[in-house]
């Protein structure tokens, strides 16, 4: 298949994670693992959304700023490279705020509140009606922080996909009011026709809904049914040892298409394997569910192994990850300021130019 991205346009590339404690297993099935096969090939920009997570948290300031160090070593772990990705933070990067402000402007209060993912987090936090100004308002700021990079891609789970939508929405009003793009005009062919921002797209991950050990909800800190990089062999085989499918019997035929059976698919890496397990389970050929979490938590476990490892250096050593971020910092900064100053350029909103400076 074409790409849509020619040679000649190096193709740019956004995502981040709110740091609301350490990465687990499903970060790097649903998202991380995509950013790692992107970055020997594509301009790559992930960001720690420390402003997003005081929408829930913001009598834990200091309980964000160390998560957000933390990250950074699981995302190493994981495979990322701070050489080749530049890691950095939301609130060092001042455009972010300023374009959150302008982006604000052109998108309809109930456009935003018609957002399926704020939606759903309102009642799944369960925020009722005393949810922060703020908590509406990060959802726009997720737009800055995805144009503010003039991203063309923005690899994310599933969850994320309402926000890009509304990202889109944004940059093509942007392009449409400020540039002068035909509202005719194709996505592809926005900055072709003299837009500002490209409009970005979603690329969603192989597997961006990795089930809990509890094979009910979505795997995740807060509910208590994740799998952390950190996490010992024993303490992976315990947690999958609590999977629950409902099945009986070693007999009994069970369904493939239940929770376990997503982790099969997921971490065991032989397709023969995989397939033998799906026959053997879909038919009650005496195959207990036990024995199949074992090899599931041992392919896991080798999975797991070399993240450790890599790990392990960066391991109580903050200095080491500051440096990583202040780099990833300036030349965030590089891209976002020269951002800022076409948008405000284009939109009469540049009266001076700026320098800014990291200590
Ligand atoms: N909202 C995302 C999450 O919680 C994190 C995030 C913030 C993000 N800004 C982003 C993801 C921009 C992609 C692009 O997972």
């Amino acid at each position: 298949m074409m790409s849509e991205q020619t040679s000649m346009t190096p193709s740019r590339i956004l995502t981040g994670d709110t740091p609301t404690g350490p990465l687990h297993i499903g970060h790097y099935v649903g998202s991380v693992r995509r950013r790692v096969e992107l970055q020997d090939s594509h301009q790559c920009y992930i960001l720690l959304a420390n402003m997003h997570a005081f929408t829930t948290r913001a009598e834990q300031a200091e309980a964000i700023h160390r998560d957000t160090l933390e990250i950074v070593r699981d995302y190493i772990a994981m495979g990322l490279d701070p050489k080749k990705v530049a890691m950095f933070i939301q609130t060092e990067v001042p455009a972010i705020s300023e374009l959150t402000y302008l982006f604000a402007m052109l998108l309809p209060f109930n456009r935003v509140m018609r957002n399926p993912t704020l939606k759903d987090e309102i009642k799944v936090k369960g925020l009722g009606d005393s949810y922060s100004f703020g908590f509406p308002l990060y959802a726009v700021g997720q737009t800055a922080d995805i144009l503010a990079f003039r991203a063309h891609s923005v690899p994310v789970g599933e969850d994320q996909v309402p926000h890009i939508e509304m990202t889109r929405e944004v940059a093509r009003r942007f392009n449409q009011i400020y540039c002068g793009v035909s509202d005719q005009a194709d996505d592809a062919e926005h900055e072709r026709l003299g837009g500002v921002f490209p409009i970005p797209k979603a690329d969603v991950g192989r597997c961006s809904r990795l089930p809990g050990t509890d094979g009910v909800n979505k795997m995740s800190k807060s509910l208590g049914n994740a799998i952390f990089v950190t996490d010992t062999p024993k303490q992976i085989k315990k947690k999958l040892g609590k999977l629950y499918t409902g099945r009986q019997n070693p007999t009994d035929p069970g369904d493939i298409n239940n929770a376990l059976f997503e982790y099969v698919r997921t971490f065991i890496t032989d397709p023969a394997r995989v397939e033998k397990l799906e026959r053997a389970y879909s038919t009650g050929d005496n195959i207990g569910d036990g024995h199949i979490k074992m090899e599931v938590a041992e392919a896991i476990i080798e999975l797991l192994e070399p993240m450790k490892e890599r790990r392990a250096p960066y391991e109580g050593d903050d200095g080491t990850i500051m440096d990583i971020l202040r780099d990833g910092c300036v030349r965030a900064n590089a891209v976002a300021e020269e951002t800022l100053a076409l948008a405000k350029e284009a939109a009469h909103l540049r009266y001076f130019g700026r320098g800014l400076q990291l200590l």
